[in-house]
């Protein structure tokens, strides 16, 4: 077995494990069966006033802390999610060249060069938007780099840029899941930083039977195109995942501005509102997802809100429904899952982790030499990680 097979079998076991806490979203099912099963836990999680919720929620090694009592397998978590850090020297740039990024993009394009560091082969860069990752590559370390991305504005904005500094990038206008996206991988080195979902898996499924020399991608958004159920590439796991669960891996704690919070919050609120009414109309049917609501309904106050969703989904109000009660009543719910979220939020590292040693696994199985390290601070980007595979 190798490393990273028997990390994802270590995970596989921790995460059936806990299962039960992190495959109901408390948003969905008011009192997951946990609570029944840890009553002490709920309890306390119930309890919670809103500065320490808000504390534990901003704070995933205090939030583990406190659960340690109720959940001892979660002393297990910080040896089970570790991945090593690349210790990298800056890729050498001028900066004035690179200061029409923004900060931040900028500074995670910096840190995957660097964890990166030179080319072993031509650049092919996935999804590559305007180009900014590969251009980094050849400014630091010259050489000539392919940029393939689906919309065509981005390519000739980014054919501008490479023009004016002076580099060998080429941009196609290509939809990387089409057939054809293969061929441009043979031999080629493949970087890819934030390709979402199918975008990365399509990569890496690709990268052995296409011929691609080297590849390093730092995958996001796992959920995008997902099927049903993850198709896991190293090899049976006897864990199932589902796009909740995928969902889950990347859900970030609101570190929104106090207002734009206060919105979410609110949202929150009023749409579980409409989740009670509907399960009081209809106690037993399992949670529906819904679509997403426009912003007007909520401009226009919660009884607006509450009316126009239960008319688009089809239930029928009660002409006579007190909607202050309805309201608290949501609240109340919103307040609750808040709590009960905890144990789940504690387990969405452990996922991520999981799928990244089960792409690695698929890169390994397809003849490469496969590594996994993070290339930034979580505060930085938390999809930190890039997936390392050289022939
Ligand atoms: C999240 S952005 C990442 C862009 C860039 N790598 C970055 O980090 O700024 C994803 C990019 O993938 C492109 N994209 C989405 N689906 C694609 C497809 N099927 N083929 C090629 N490019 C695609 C989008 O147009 C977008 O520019």
């Amino acid at each position: 077995m190798t490393p990273h097979a028997r990390r994802r079998a270590a995970l596989d076991r921790w995460l059936a494990e806990l299962a039960p806490l992190w495959t109901p979203s408390p948003f969905c099912v008011a009192r997951p069966a946990w609570c029944d099963t840890q009553p002490a836990l709920a309890e306390a999680l119930l309890a919670l006033d809103d500065t320490t919720l808000a504390a534990l929620s901003a704070d995933d090694d205090a939030a583990r802390a406190f659960l340690i009592p109720h959940l001892p397998l979660l002393a297990d978590l910080p040896a089970l999610i570790d991945l090593p850090e690349r210790d990298a020297a800056p890729a050498p740039v001028s900066r004035p060249a690179w200061q029409y990024i923004p900060g931040r993009k900028a500074a995670q394009i910096d840190a995957f060069a660097a964890a990166v560091g030179a080319p072993r082969a031509p650049l092919v860069e996935w999804c590559a938007g305007k180009g900014h990752l590969g251009r980094r590559f050849l400014m630091a370390w010259g050489g000539e780099a392919r940029a393939l991305e689906r919309n065509a504005t981005l390519c000739r904005e980014g054919e501008a840029l490479s023009a004016r500094a002076g580099l060998a990038q080429r941009f196609a206008v290509a939809d990387v899941l089409a057939p054809e996206s293969a061929a441009s991988l043979a031999g080629a080195h493949a970087i890819a930083l934030h390709a979402c979902g199918d975008l990365h898996r399509r990569l890496i499924d690709l990268a052995g039977p296409a011929g691609a020399h080297a590849l390093d991608v730092a995958p996001c958004c796992y959920p995008l195109g997902a099927d049903d159920r993850y198709r896991p590439r190293g090899g049976d796991s006897a864990l199932v995942l589902d796009r909740n669960a995928l969902r889950l891996a990347v859900t970030e704690t609101v570190t929104a501005s106090p207002r734009l919070a206060a919105a979410s919050e609110r949202l929150s609120a009023w749409k579980l509102a409409f989740v009670g009414l509907r399960e009081a109309h209809a106690p037993g049917v399992p949670y529906r997802t819904f679509k997403p609501t426009p912003a007007a309904w909520t401009q226009q106050g919660f009884a607006f809100f509450l009316q126009a969703l239960a008319a688009r989904e089809n239930l029928p109000l009660d002409p006579k429904l007190d909607f202050a009660a309805a309201d608290a009543a949501g609240w109340a719910r919103h307040r609750a899952a808040r709590r009960l979220q905890l144990p789940r939020l504690a387990c969405r590292r452990a996922i991520e982790v999981w799928l990244l040693h089960d792409l690695a696994l698929g890169l390994e199985g397809a003849g490469f030499e496969a590594e996994l390290h993070r290339f930034c601070a979580r505060t930085l980007t938390p999809r930190n990680v890039i997936v390392s595979a050289r022939r």
